[in-house]
């Protein structure tokens, strides 16, 4: 019988179906996360181990890739990567892999869920009818926003924002993006300025990478020309939105709906949000389905694999 490779896992992948079982089946798995003293535990058990697993959550920080003298490769479950220092490890030659494209359907999905539900005020009605608040049909309910026809802004326009794109031809929606750079392999109109594509748009989907490049490039002038009747949905990353502006734009009508599956300071939603009629929120579910959850498992048992028989990861982030 030949011995396993021996992995360290910096933290749980309790959101996926059967990621932790398949990785203790297949490898000598040291669970980081159970140890009280992790540099301890480093100290311990990383000499000689080649590669770390941890997911878009946990990350990797310089400190955690420099405590391990021997790492080849990071193999991380979910797309996004902020909190993987990609520069520290490449800085020593470790490679960085990710989980692109398995869930690209699944959370352009439900930016569209998001933004439907937030338009047609599908939270208030949900509520108004747990509520027992029905009393007449066609009585005492506001009325949303039609949402077929109207002018669609994505911010960022990688393979997510492709695909939410994609969507607005079904809804005969107009389709402009605001990116980096432009891209010429696109039919959507490409504006420079965010401010001036909050200012056409109806809604505004925001589905950049996070991080510091991004950070509050949502803020308040880029709100208040989305303006009172327009609405933002966030299916990209908390700190995108300035989050104190976006409640204050919301509190004082200067926008008229925001649409969320992720937050600055997650798990924590500022209460003034909870509390608005004008908000839909969901606790960052985009790629949460049984799935797609399994094929990002899928995807990470093979850079391991791939790893460990050929020395490269199939999905690097470059
Ligand atoms: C991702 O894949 O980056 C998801 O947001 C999970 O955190």
């Amino acid at each position: 019988m030949t011995r396993k490779h021996r992995i360290i896992q910096a933290g749980p992948l309790s959101g996926s179906p059967t990621a932790n079982a398949r990785l203790a089946e297949a490898y000598d798995v040291v669970e980081l996360w159970k140890f009280d003293d992790r540099a301890k535990a480093l100290a311990e058990h990383a000499k000689g181990v080649t590669a770390l697993v941890t997911s878009a959550t946990t990350g990797a920080n310089a400190e955690l890739i420099n405590a391990m003298p021997d790492l080849k490769a990071i193999c991380s479950w979910g797309v996004g990567y902020e909190t993987i220092d990609v520069a520290a490890a490449h800085a020593r030659g470790v490679q960085v892999s990710n989980t692109p494209e398995v869930l690209t359907d699944c959370v352009a999905d439900l930016a569209w869920g998001l933004l439907i539900a937030g338009a047609r005020r599908m939270g208030e009605g949900e509520r108004f009818v747990r509520a027992d608040k029905w009393g007449q049909v066609h009585g005492n309910i506001r009325l949303g926003t039609r949402v077929s026809g109207k002018k669609l802004g994505i911010v960022g326009l990688g393979r997510i924002g492709e695909a939410i794109a994609r969507r607005g031809h079904g809804f005969d929606m107009q389709v402009r993006y605001h990116n980096r750079r432009a891209r010429n392999d696109v039919p959507y109109g490409y504006e420079a300025s965010l401010v001036e594509l909050a200012r056409w748009a109806d809604f505004l989907v925001v589905a950049t990478v996070g991080g510091p490049s991004t950070r509050h490039l949502v803020n308040r002038e880029v709100l208040e020309a989305l303006g009172p009747d327009g609405l933002i949905v966030n299916i990209a990353r908390g700190p995108v939105i300035d989050e104190t502006a976006l409640v204050a734009a919301l509190e004082a009508g200067k926008l008229g709906c925001a649409a969320l599956d992720v937050f600055e300071h997650e798990p924590k939603v500022p209460e003034e949000l909870k509390r608005s009629e004008n908000a839909v929120l969901l606790p960052h579910i985009g790629s949460a389905t049984v799935e797609t959850r399994l094929e990002m498992e899928n995807l990470v048992m093979e850079n391991l694999k791939a790893f460990f028989e050929t020395g490269k990861v199939i999905t690097p982030v470059e």
